[in-house]
């Protein structure tokens, strides 16, 4: 095996974010994630989840410590001035889709798929239309690509959101409770378009709180509370038989099966 093989994708030191003087969030977190591992987070409510998923997207700025990412630096606030340092490149390499749709409503489907490659990265028309064509299809909604997203079923939305993500190929999918807004018929059509890219091996961060998708699609489970890290390892262990009591806890009160 060779070292550039083992290299972790994502390598979090020491994170540390607070919300103005009084909400600390993150309390120094580590986290590495190494190529092809599809990464669960679970939590309490509050504790921080999102906000990870934020400051690894670029959108939040960070109190101290760095993320790396393919071994290159990405985000830091290690100088004297504590601003945050972000490459615009690497962020570009990284695609979410949150609890929330945020397609573009007033563009249909297809434009909101082929806006960001036209625009970010002068890609023709045609070739964007044709790839976007291709990633609807593949995900069940090619006959969506001239409807507009209020025309759509939350579950078709969510899938178009990470059609549109897919667009920028990314080296990491980040999602933040993709499901969670969905009525309960909706959610195994989006759950499986992500199992789908997971046996394609794309590397992902995953927050959820369902149970059936979370085993199904963990190859590694962190249990975080208080701003850091409280375990980490696979789901059979952290989901199934906690070392921690505080995970213990958690996954005993909140975590549900799903029948
Ligand atoms: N923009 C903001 N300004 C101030 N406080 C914020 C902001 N965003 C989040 N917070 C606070 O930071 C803490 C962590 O929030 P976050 O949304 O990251 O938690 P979470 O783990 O995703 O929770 P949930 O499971 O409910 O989604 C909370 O106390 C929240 O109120
Ligand atoms: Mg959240």
């Amino acid at each position: 095996m060779t070292m550039s093989f083992s290299a972790p994708l994502v390598k979090i030191q020491s994170l540390h974010k607070s919300y103005g003087p009084h909400i600390q969030v993150l309390k120094g977190l580590d986290i590495e994630m190494k190529p092809g591992e599809r990464v669960v987070v679970i939590g309490p409510s509050g504790g921080g989840k999102s906000t990870l998923l934020r400051v690894m997207m670029g959108l939040e700025k960070i109190d101290s410590g760095s993320i790396r990412f393919g071994g290159k630096p990405y985000i830091s606030s290690e100088s004297a001035d504590k601003k945050t340092e972000i490459d615009t490149e690497v962020r570009r390499s990284i695609g979410m889709v949150f609890q929330h749709y945020t397609l573009f409503p007033h563009l249909s489907v297809i434009q909101n798929l082929i806006l960001a490659p036209c625009k970010v990265r002068g890609e023709a028309k045609a070739s964007a239309t044709k790839r976007a064509q291709a990633l609807l299809e593949r995900f069940g909604l090619g006959a969506k690509a001239n409807a507009y997203p209020a025309q759509l079923s939350g579950g078709q939305k969510q899938r178009v959101a990470i059609a549109r993500a897919l667009m920028l190929d990314p080296k990491l999918m980040l999602f933040d409770e993709v499901t969670s807004a969905l009525d309960p018929e909706l959610v195994a059509e989006v759950e499986q378009v992500i199992l789908q890219l997971a046996a394609q091996d794309m590397p992902m961060m995953i927050v959820t709180h369902d149970m059936w998708f979370a085993k199904n699609i963990a190859s590694r489970v962190i249990f975080c509370a208080g701003g850091v890290v409280v375990e980490d390892g696979p789901p059979e262990q952290v989901l199934g038989a906690p070392k921690e009591e505080r995970t213990k806890d958690f996954i005993d009160r909140v975590f549900h099966i799903r029948h």
